[in-house]
């Protein structure tokens, strides 16, 4: 991996793997992409970056040519919430945004990354410790997208060779750039409030279990599959990988370990209430350890810790910014 291109680069995941990469290769080596460039602008204006549709491939195959790319990071994608609002944008997107990827990639020989998702797996799934070759019946069409996306990329990889690697994601919890519209958001949404207002009004019920993994980790897991040794990899696409297990009720009571008088009060929202319940309550990872070593460093204490600390000084800066202006 030398020269890379990322879709969907603004986002939540994009814009840290971006930052990660950056860091590493140089920041002229990591091209970003993303539909729009309002957000994040620093990144922006940092280093290459290309506003376009990334169902547009012709374009995508001449950003990479020009910028001799070797590997695509793609997570240009609707997530679960979003997606059940627009079904057939979600498949648009989510389907031929992949397809086109895996079209320049076959024809250019580049290597691909695509993030699959706790939600590929569905109600009949075993719901604890779900193991890596289980049963695939998802009732979103954010889960449906997800395992063909996982199917195509095994596809890809065995009838053209290209190299197509991922992981399963459970939620991320990040504090850079905000969710775009997730069943998990509210374990990020979370701490934000609890920093701003010491209390939070959760759309999950508070005993709803679900994987999570804080960013960091994440943004390793992803460098670190596409680093892997090819010839141990038994699986390629769609790796479960995971750091904890949690409800909202147990997020809270960490958070009161830091922030002692923190409320947190419940509203359902019954799309995600049942997209959740639908999800597994935490994934069983020995496939990624053992063919590639994975391991996440942060766990629900030290993740709140971290989320807390880093939010109060960014709220802080962005509080004194805006005084500034005024
Ligand atoms: P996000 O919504 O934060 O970012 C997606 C980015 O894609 C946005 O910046 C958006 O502007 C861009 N985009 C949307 N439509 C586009 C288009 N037509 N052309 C080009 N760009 C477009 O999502 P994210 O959380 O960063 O997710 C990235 C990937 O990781 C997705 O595949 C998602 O399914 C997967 N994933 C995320 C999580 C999570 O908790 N964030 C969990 C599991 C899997
Ligand atoms: N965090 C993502 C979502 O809720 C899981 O893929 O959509």
């Amino acid at each position: 991996m030398k020269r890379v291109l990322i879709t969907g680069a603004l986002g939540q995941l994009g814009s840290e793997i971006a930052l990660e990469l950056r860091r590493i290769l140089g920041v002229n080596k990591v091209v970003l992409t993303d539909i729009r460039d309002d957000v994040n602008t620093a990144l922006v204006e940092e280093g290459p970056f290309y506003r376009f549709d990334i169902r547009d491939g012709g374009q995508l195959a001449e950003i990479a040519r020009e910028h001799r790319i070797d590997t695509v990071y793609h997570l240009a994608a609707l997530l679960s919430a979003t997606a059940e609002k627009d079904p057939r944008l979600a498949w648009d997107l989510n389907l031929n945004g992949l397809v086109q990827v895996l079209e320049v990639a076959r024809e250019m020989e580049l290597a691909v990354f695509t993030p699959s998702s706790i939600g590929a797996f569905g109600p009949a799934t075993p719901k604890n410790w779900t193991p890596q070759d289980t049963l695939q019946r998802p009732t979103s069409i954010y889960g449906v997208t997800k395992v063909a996306g996982e199917l195509l990329c095994d596809y890809y990889h065995h009838r053209y060779g290209v190299d197509t690697r991922g992981v399963r994601y459970p939620g991320l919890i990040s504090n850079r750039t905000p969710p775009g519209g997730g069943t998990t958001d509210y374990a990020v949404d979370i701490y934000y409030q609890a920093i701003l207002r010491g209390r939070y009004r959760c759309f999950l019920k508070g005993d709803t279990y679900l994987d999570m993994m804080y960013m960091p980790d994440a943004v390793r897991a992803a460098i670190e599959v596409m680093d892997a040794d090819p010839a141990l990899l038994r699986h390629r696409n769609a790796f479960n990988v995971t750091a904890m297990s949690f409800c909202p009720e147990e997020q809270a009571g960490y958070i009161r370990r830091y922030i002692p008088d923190f409320e947190i009060e419940y509203e359902v929202d019954p799309v995600r209430q049942s997209i959740a319940n639908s999800w597994p309550n935490s994934l069983e990872d020995y496939a990624a350890r053992v063919e590639w070593g994975w391991k996440p460093r942060y766990d629900l204490d030290t993740m709140t810790r971290d989320m807390l600390d880093a939010l109060s000084r960014r709220l802080e800066e962005a509080r004194y910014v805006w005084l500034d202006e005024r």
